[in-house]
């Protein structure tokens, strides 16, 4: 059984990552700052589920705080030894809201990598895992994207700040033989999602009867994949593979306006839509290569979009008096 120090616990990727590792009997110690980029209800109520396995462990902790991560990996060390691997799940990680606090992405986004990438080096670590995005593939080229597809010309700060965690991966293998895998996620979804999203917001403002904001003219596609699916994948890739990226997406990109109407049909409500000018840090269409996935960790997804929607408004039906009022933002 293996121990793993996984950041951003309560986050939306991690705490279920961290619940399935905890399920299979592994030990998690589990980080996160509980910062307020989004309501930290959400967050409690992810952290909940997994408090109460003994394999759990929980660190309210910034993985910018140099100081305090190199204690709390200290401590671990001497009593455990090294950990089996590190899964760097902390981010923040809106894409348009990354224009207003660059700073904040670079910090956690770039510079927290940075940080554990050199304990990894310090502790004699063997394995770091990344989370990436699709996003860096900006307004792309060939599709399905391919991982060595170019992404030299990110949207946004935020892409700009994973990309930049990505050359780091890179360095810290090629220099320490830390053997990593960078995970390209593709607009992750599901129950307990971030509200900053588009399908946590179409469900709660269409159930609530609220205006649907659409940036453009709903033409967009995402490549949407659902959470479990996801988690599982980032686990596959706690095998050793010397440095790779690997996309973890469904290969079914859908359009925004065909999301809509199924939330719609899901929900038995009708959404008022409003559209706004796109926003441009937006890309238009992200679509997985997932071919890597499945050739090197034996992953595919198993949950289509339409089923992943309906695990998310039943969430949101079964927690509705507080999903209600969860804000879910202006950009
Ligand atoms: C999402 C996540 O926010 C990133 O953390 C992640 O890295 C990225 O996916 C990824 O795939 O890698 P994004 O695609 O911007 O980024 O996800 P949403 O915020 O759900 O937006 C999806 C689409 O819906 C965009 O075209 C956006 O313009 C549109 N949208 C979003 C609206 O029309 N209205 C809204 O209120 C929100």
């Amino acid at each position: 059984m293996g121990r793993y120090l996984v950041t951003g616990v309560a986050g939306f990727i991690a705490s279920k990552v961290a619940e399935i590792l905890l399920t299979e009997g592994q030990t998690v110690v589990g980080v996160d700052n509980l910062n307020n980029a989004y309501d930290v209800r959400l967050k409690h109520w992810r952290l909940d589920r997994i408090s109460n396995h003994s394999g759990m462990q929980f660190f309210r902790l910034d993985v910018c705080n140099r100081k305090a991560l190199h204690e709390l990996l200290a401590e671990q060390a001497t009593r455990w030894g090294a950990f089996d691997a590190v899964i760097n799940l902390a981010a923040r990680a809106g894409v348009r809201q990354s224009l207003a606090d660059p700073w904040g992405y670079l910090d956690t986004n770039t510079t927290g990598t940075l940080n554990l990438l050199e304990l990894c080096r310090e502790f004699g670590i063997p394995k770091f895992v990344q989370a990436s995005s699709s996003s860096l593939y900006g307004k792309g080229g060939v599709m399905p994207y391919q991982e060595d597809a170019d992404t030299d010309r990110p949207l946004s700060p935020y892409a700009a700040s994973k990309k930049a965690a990505e050359a780091l991966c890179y360095t810290y293998n090629h220099l320490y033989h830390v053997d990593i895998t960078i995970f390209r996620y593709f607009t992750v979804y599901g129950p307990a999602g971030r509200p900053d999203m588009i399908p946590f917001r179409l469900v709660q403002w269409i159930s609530e009867g609220w205006p649907v904001r659409i940036y453009g003219d709903g033409q967009q596609s995402r490549d949407f994949t659902y959470v479990d699916d996801v988690a599982r994948g980032t686990i596959a890739g706690l095998k050793r593979v010397g440095c790779e990226i690997i996309n973890l997406g469904s290969d079914r990109p859908v359009v925004l306006l065909d999301a809509v109407r199924l939330v719609e049909r899901l929900v038995g409500q009708r959404a008022q839509l409003q559209f706004s000018p796109t926003h441009a840090a937006d890309v238009r269409i992200t679509w997985a290569d997932i071919s890597r996935a499945r050739e090197r960790l034996g992953w595919r997804p198993s949950i289509d979009f339409e089923a992943g929607v309906g695990e998310l408004v039943t969430w949101y039906q079964e927690n509705r008096s507080w999903a209600r009022e969860i804000e879910t933002g202006d950009l």
